[in-house]
C-alpha cells in the first residue's frame, strides 16, 4: 500500500485525477440516493467530487489518508460555503468515527492503492462504517487495462506511486464476504492521456 501522502511533493494543477466533475458513471450512480440524504465519499482527495454533491444538495462526509487532500477539502468547502465533514484517516485502520446513516458510498479510484494483504481489513471497516441496506460503488483499476504502467498486477506510475490491478474475480470474492453484490462489471474511464480499463462494483450492506 502506498501509505505515504501522495500529494506532498505534486503541485496540485499536475495531480493526474484531479477533475473538478464527477465521471458521469459516479453522478448515474446517485440515482440511488435521495437528494438530501448523507453520501460518504471515500478516499475523498482534495474534494472536488465531495463538493459537486453537496452543490446538489446532498450531506457528505469525506476520508482519506491524506491529511494534505483533508486540509485542502475543508478549504475548498470553506469557499465555496459548503458543508461537510472531512476526517483524515487511514481505512486500512480501524476508526471509532460516529458518521449519520449512509445512503451511498463511492470511492472513485482508491481500491488500486490498497494491496491485496490489507483490502480485507479495508473493506471491514468499511462496512462498519456502513449502515444496513447502504449502498456502497467501488471504481478501481482492472487488470486488463493494457495502456497505463505495463500489464502486471503491480504497475508504476508517473507520479511514483505503485498501483495493485484487480480482476473482477479478486473484487468480487472480496466483496460478496461483506456484501450483497448488485452489478459488477468492467468499465472505461476517461483518463489522462488515455482511458483506463475499471472494474466497478456496485453492491449494498444487508443482513447475511
Ligand atoms: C487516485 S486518488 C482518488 C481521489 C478521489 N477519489 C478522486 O477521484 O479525485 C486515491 C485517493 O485514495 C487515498 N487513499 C489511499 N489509500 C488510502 C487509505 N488507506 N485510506 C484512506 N484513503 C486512502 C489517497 O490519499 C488518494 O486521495
Amino acid at each position: 500500500m502506498n501509505r505515504k501522502d501522495i500529494y506532498k511533493g505534486i503541485p496540485f494543477d499536475k495531480i493526474p485525477w484531479k477533475r473538478e466533475t464527477p465521471p458521469d458513471i459516479l453522478i448515474n450512480t446517485m440515482s440511488l440516493a435521495p437528494l438530501s440524504s448523507h453520501l460518504l465519499d471515500l478516499g475523498c482527495g482534495l474534494g472536488h467530487y465531495a463538493a459537486y454533491f453537496a452543490q446538489k444538495g446532498y450531506k457528505i462526509s469525506g476520508i482519506d489518508i491524506s491529511h494534505t487532500a483533508i486540509k485542502y477539502a475543508k478549504q475548498l468547502f470553506e469557499t465555496k460555503k459548503l458543508k461537510g465533514d472531512f476526517y483524515g484517516l487511514d481505512l486500512c485502520k480501524p476508526t471509532n468515527i460516529a458518521l449519520p446513516p449512509i445512503k451511498l458510498a463511492y470511492e472513485f479510484e482508491v481500491l488500486h492503492h490498497i494491496y491485496p494483504e490489507y483490502r480485507e481489513r479495508y473493506v471491514q471497516n468499511v462496512c462498519k462504517l456502513l449502515s444496513e441496506k447502504s449502498y456502497y460503488l467501488s471504481i478501481s483499476f482492472s487488470e486488463k487495462d493494457q495502456n497505463f504502467g505495463g500489464k502486471g498486477k503491480y504497475r508504476k506510475t508517473p507520479i511514483g506511486t505503485e498501483l495493485y490491478f484487480s480482476s473482477v474475480k479478486e473484487v468480487q470474492d472480496l466483496m460478496s464476504k461483506y456484501f450483497r453484490i448488485l452489478e459488477i462489471k468492467e468499465i472505461e474511464l476517461e483518463g489522462k492521456p488515455i482511458p483506463h480499463q475499471a472494474v466497478f462494483c456496485l453492491m449494498q450492506k444487508v443482513k447475511f
